[in-house]
């Protein structure tokens, strides 16, 4: 496998159709979840240079941080709160166009506008979620949802 990301298109969905394959070719034949999810993260960071990338892991009761890129955030989350633990509670992706609208929204960056989390299984229950954070207001919509659901369907 080549370790060089190539980055082409114009619109959103050319950009995941040329991702997809790459990450599927990058996580097929690595067992290890957390290795898978470490690269996943940087591939969709530098494809779209959204301002925070990564996932969060079912604990016990609490989502727990896990490999990300962009700045540093909470830590843990409990489940139901924010939209990371609405997306867990609801097994449901959550499209939130303007955080400041969502009520419970938790603000580890106060430069988060908009945002995506992606619910994602093993045997029918949630075992960690992908949470992707904009700059900008309105950046996901269901073309991140449609592609992003098939990015961590291929996760271990
Ligand atoms: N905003 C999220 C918390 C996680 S950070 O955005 C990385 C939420 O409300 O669940």
């Amino acid at each position: 496998m080549s370790e060089q990301l190539i980055i082409s298109g114009e619109t959103k969905q050319e950009r995941y159709e040329a991702l997809l394959p790459q990450i599927e070719a990058v996580v097929e034949g690595e067992p290890d979840l957390i290795a898978n999810m470490a690269n996943v993260a940087a591939m969709l960071h530098e494809t779209f240079g959204f301002w925070w990338t990564g996932f969060y892991r079912v604990e016990g009761q609490e989502l727990v941080l896990g490999p990300f890129q962009g700045p540093m955030a909470c830590t843990r989350i409990k489940k139901g709160r924010g939209v990371c633990g609405t997306a867990w509670a609801e097994a449901q992706t959550q499209v939130v166009p303007d955080v400041d609208q969502f009520p419970g929204h938790i603000a580890c960056s106060s430069a988060s506008r908009s945002e995506i989390v992606v619910p994602i299984f093993k045997e029918g229950e949630v075992i960690a979620v992908l949470d992707i954070d904009s700059a900008q207001l309105g950046t996901f919509d269901q073309t991140d949802r449609r592609y992003l659901e098939q990015v961590v369907e291929m996760l271990p």
